[in-house]
């Protein structure tokens, strides 16, 4: 494999290619394949990046796939642990293959596809970290590919940067409503495309670290649940009827999200009570009682660091509020109880009536309504939220 410098123009040569044909990107962008017999070349580290371009094997993997370029000492240079893995779709050969060479450069595994529908399937297969897009593209165009990432669980952290022509600017609103994370304009300016990738996959992989840290603190808290022989499957179920019970109140998207982490992360707190506490066989004496009300406020400690936690927070503090002011740890009343918190306390009491447990046997749906009624009657819960609570658990099938 040989190549050369020349200035602003790089060659590259196949070392499979017996005849060293070579891909030329010139400083205006435009690149063309040429037959490089008969140079005296070099080939440095980072031009054999692109070589696989011209690799027949590559081109054959996707059907319609049309190349795939593997960075290896490149994650050095852009400055990440791993070589992120950047997809560039676009139908049309020159342009993709410009862009795809530009951050080959810079360091990235790139993958092309020349079409929506390839782009889909391929995200679907990699970890990609970043989807350069082309707008117009025949069938699938990038605003359906767009949308279709976004809304899914699975590839809605991917970002997105759209292709568009100059001061294209409906383009660039419907780009917008679809979700795009940024845009660029062609032709590339290597440096402007280089920072763009770069700054998004940084941001990528901060988003994806929270990720972790939240997964850490689901793990921590059915770690808690299995210790606690009590309890069974009491947050699955809680997840499951929290977010029946918030679609029949129409919550709203980040609400549910929320009662539905509040299922699993409630009790997170109890990791700090001690087993001699958590786990007693029997009445907790007073000062026990004293030591296990602090759960709420350790699981509080527990999540405040993390953004993503803020709706879950006054769940975890409040769950164990009383609408009389007679609950803990802050003795709130009324609707100075965080509605989310009093609506998960229903769920969570509900089902604890409901399932068996060690000291007691499982109640019938009737018998648990009746006694969550007669506390309500006592003044420990919202009359309100319970008659709609009744009205849902009523029609709900399961
Ligand atoms: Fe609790």
């Amino acid at each position: 494999m040989e190549s050369k410098n020349t200035g602003s123009t790089k060659q590259v040569v196949s070392g499979s290619n017996p005849r060293h044909k070579a891909h030329y990107i010139g400083s205006n962008h435009t690149l063309a394949l040429q037959d490089t017999e008969g140079y005296s070349l070099e080939l440095s580290q980072q031009d054999s990046r692109l070589h696989s371009w011209m690799d027949p094997r590559v081109s054959s993997v996707y059907g319609s796939l049309v190349s795939a370029t593997v960075a290896d000492k490149g994650s050095i240079k852009i400055g990440f642990d791993d070589v992120p893995k950047v997809l560039v779709v676009d139908d049309h050969a020159a342009s993709r293959m410009t862009a795809s060479a530009l951050l080959a450069m810079e360091g990235y595994e790139v993958i092309e596809a020349d079409s929506g529908s390839i782009a889909v399937e391929l995200v679907n297969q990699r970890q990609l970290d970043l989807i350069l897009l082309d707008v117009m593209m025949p069938g699938m165009d990038g605003f359906e590919v767009c949308q279709l990432l976004k809304q899914s669980e699975h590839t809605r952290l991917i970002p997105v940067i759209f292709i568009t022509a100059l001061n294209d600017r409906r383009s660039r609103i419907r780009g917008i409503e679809v979700g795009a994370d940024d845009f660029i304009t062609k032709p590339f300016d290597r440096v402007e495309l280089a920072a763009r990738v770069k700054s998004l996959v940084r941001q990528k992989q901060l988003n994806e670290d929270l990720e972790h840290a939240e997964k850490v603190l689901f793990s921590i808290a059915r770690t808690i649940e299995s210790r606690d022989p009590n309890t069974g499957d009491h947050c699955e179920r809680l997840v499951k009827l929290g977010k029946a019970f918030s679609e029949y109140l129409n919550f709203s998207r980040s609400q549910i999200r929320d009662l539905m982490w509040g299922g699993y992360l409630h009790d997170i707190g109890k990791v700090g009570i001690p087993d001699a506490v958590l786990l007693k066989h029997g009445k907790l004496t007073a000062e026990e009682w004293e030591i296990m009300k602090q759960h709420v406020l350790i699981g509080e400690q527990i999540c405040q660091p993390l953004r993503s936690m803020r709706g879950v927070i006054p769940i975890i503090r409040h769950h164990h509020e009383r609408w009389d002011g007679s609950g803990y740890p802050d003795g709130l009343s009324g609707d100075d109880i965080p509605y989310l918190a009093q609506v998960f306390q229903v769920l969570d009491i509900y089902d604890a009536l409901t399932s068996e447990r060690p000291y007691k046997k499982a109640f019938t749906k009737q018998e648990a309504i009746s006694i969550i009624v007669e506390e309500t009657n006592s003044g420990w819960r919202n009359p309100k939220l319970i008659q709609q609570f009744v009205e849902f658990i009523s029609t709900d099938e399961d």
